[in-house]
């Protein structure tokens, strides 16, 4: 997804250049259909009355802080905006510009401000529709200054180009983004792949691109790592990494207690996965089970074949869970072997109740989880 506007081209700092993903539809329809509908691609989009989707109908359309403090989310016909107001007289309108998540758990919205961005006061909270205080922002206060990071847009698009920072906050070019986690930011810049094969059509053999399948499985892991081994430790400047490069030589893992006041942290699939004997024992990677090119989320029926890939009924491998009726474990190995567990790392603030409500994450230590299985067969024999 391309937001910048203009013939200027988007550049990596290496100096390769990006094409933007809708170049690639007309040599790569089917997997360009498909990934449209990607948690990745839509993770962040200009916000616009589509993409967000918290409510703006009257008495949806707010958080109540207290009786005094109140963010009023507004839809008008030169866009959408959230208002703070304190004691019924306003202190702060800001514009919707980037919405941040596909919406399967939240969302939270940033505006452009001298090049900086800055993350509303008000996020969208899923598993209720409703508008939170967003994650991590005091109770008591509404806060509009909250600068984002390029860490938290590296891991939520494509590119941004970095400026030079003005003291503490870090600044973008607003004509050089990339929004969405979209097909560059997995095979590489392409424009050089776009104009080769666009002027060569009868070669048949792939040039100037990088299909991680091709590389070693370290590199393949860390390509997903980058954005999937929780807060990293980075070294290098934000957006450096590319698909390919060791991310050893660009960040570290963070083993500290993650702090729960930020959004900054979600799952890492990555570690979880690395401890399971599954991984330890064979050379899976994220694509044995994953199709990241198609929206497959709750098919976990389809999930169960890739377990079934290695874990055969007929071998000694198989589950040694005893059948019982309606039980069919073919249909369904996650939800006892990899449940969802609730994610210490991010709470949101509901509503106006002061509760924490923790998200559900599947994790990836696979294993035999006695407490959810039990639940689970509670659910069966009810
Ligand atoms: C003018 C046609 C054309 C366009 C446009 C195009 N490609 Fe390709 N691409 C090809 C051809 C031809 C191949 C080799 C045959 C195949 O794998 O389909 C290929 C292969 C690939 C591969 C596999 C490489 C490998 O080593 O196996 C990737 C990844 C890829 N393209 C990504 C992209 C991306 C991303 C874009 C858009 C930025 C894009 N392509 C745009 C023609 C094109
Ligand atoms: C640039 C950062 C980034 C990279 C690289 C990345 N991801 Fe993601 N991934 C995300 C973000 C952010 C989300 C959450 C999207 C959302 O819902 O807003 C996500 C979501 C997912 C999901 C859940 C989507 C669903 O359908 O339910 C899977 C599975 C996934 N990623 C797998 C992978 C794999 C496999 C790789 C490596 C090939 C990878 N990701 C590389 C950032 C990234
Ligand atoms: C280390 C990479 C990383 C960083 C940094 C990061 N995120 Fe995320 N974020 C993810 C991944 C991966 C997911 C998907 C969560 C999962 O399923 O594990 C996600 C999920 C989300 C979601 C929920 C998306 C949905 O559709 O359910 C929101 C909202 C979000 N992040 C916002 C932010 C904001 C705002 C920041 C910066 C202040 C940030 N994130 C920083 C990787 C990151
Ligand atoms: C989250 C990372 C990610 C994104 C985003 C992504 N790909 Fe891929 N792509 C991969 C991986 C990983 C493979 C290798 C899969 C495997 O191991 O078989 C791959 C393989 C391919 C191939 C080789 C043929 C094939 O089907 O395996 C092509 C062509 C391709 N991708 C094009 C695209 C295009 C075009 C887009 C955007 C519309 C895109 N990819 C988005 C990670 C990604
Ligand atoms: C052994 C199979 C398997 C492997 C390997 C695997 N996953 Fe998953 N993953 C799953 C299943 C099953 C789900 C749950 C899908 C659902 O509920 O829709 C899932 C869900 C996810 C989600 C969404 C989590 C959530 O609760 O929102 C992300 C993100 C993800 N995987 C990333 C990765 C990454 C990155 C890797 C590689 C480090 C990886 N996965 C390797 C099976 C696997
Ligand atoms: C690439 C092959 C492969 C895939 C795919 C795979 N596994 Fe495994 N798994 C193994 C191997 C090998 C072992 C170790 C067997 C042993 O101990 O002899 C194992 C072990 C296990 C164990 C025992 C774990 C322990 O710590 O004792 C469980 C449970 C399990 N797998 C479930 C799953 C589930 C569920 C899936 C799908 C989400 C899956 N596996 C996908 C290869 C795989
Ligand atoms: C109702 C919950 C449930 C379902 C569904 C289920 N399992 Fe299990 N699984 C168990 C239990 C319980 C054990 C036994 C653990 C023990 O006794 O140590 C087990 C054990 C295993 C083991 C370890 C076997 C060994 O040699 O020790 C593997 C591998 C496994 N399951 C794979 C699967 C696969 C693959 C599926 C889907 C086809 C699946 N399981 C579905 C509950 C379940």
């Amino acid at each position: 997804m391309c937001e910048g506007t203009g013939d200027s081209r988007v550049t990596h700092p290496s100096g390769l250049q990006f094409a933007g993903s809708e170049s690639c539809i007309a040599c790569h329809a089917d997997i360009s259909e498909r990934h449209a509908q990607t948690p990745h691609y839509l993770t962040s989009q200009p916000a616009t009355a589509e993409s967000v989707k918290g409510s703006f109908e009257p008495s949806h359309n707010l958080v109540e802080l207290n009786d005094r403090l109140r963010i009023v989310m507004e839809k008008t016909p030169e866009g959408l905006y959230q208002r703070g107001i304190v004691s019924d007289s306003t202190v702060e309108r800001r514009p919707f510009d980037i919405t941040i998540g596909s919406g399967r758990q939240g969302q939270s919205y940033l505006y452009w401000h001298e090049d900086a961005l800055y993350q509303l006061p008000a996020s969208y909270y899923a598993p209720d529709s409703v508008w939170t205080n967003s994650p991590g922002f005091p109770a008591d206060q509404i806060v509009f200054n909250r600068p984002i990071t390029s860490r938290c847009l590296e891991c939520h698009s494509t590119f941004f180009k970095m400026g030079r920072a003005v003291g503490e906050i870090e600044t973008f070019d607003p004509k050089q983004v990339l929004l969405g986690v979209d097909c560059e930011r997995c095979h590489g810049p392409a424009a050089k792949h776009v104009t080769f094969h666009g002027e060569n059509p009868d070669v048949k053999d792939p040039k100037y691109v990088i299909n991680p399948a091709r590389l070693t499985r370290s590199q393949r892991l860390d390509n997903c790592a980058l954005c999937h081994s929780g807060i990293r430790n980075n070294f290098m400047p934000s957006f450096t990494y590319m698909v390919g490069d060791r991310l050893d030589d660009f960040s570290t893992p963070a083993y500290e207690a993650d702090s729960a006041a930020t959004l900054d942290v979600h799952g890492n699939q990555f570690g979880l996965l690395t401890l399971s004997k599954c991984f330890r024992m064979t050379d899976m990677d994220c694509s044995t089970c994953h199709d990241v090119h198609s929206r497959e989320t709750g098919n976990l029926q389809l999930f169960s074949t890739r377990c079934m890939s290695c874990h055969t009924p007929d071998t000694e491998h198989f589950c040694k869970q005893e059948t019982m009726p309606g039980l069919a474990l073919e249909n369904n190995c996650i939800d006892c072997h990899m449940p969802k567990l609730p994610s210490r790392q991010v709470f949101v603030q509901s509503g106006n109740h002061a509760t924490r409500t923790p998200f559900f994450v599947r994790t990836h230590l696979i294993g035999t989880y006695k407490a959810q299985i039990e639940k689970f067969l509670e659910g069966i024999s009810n």
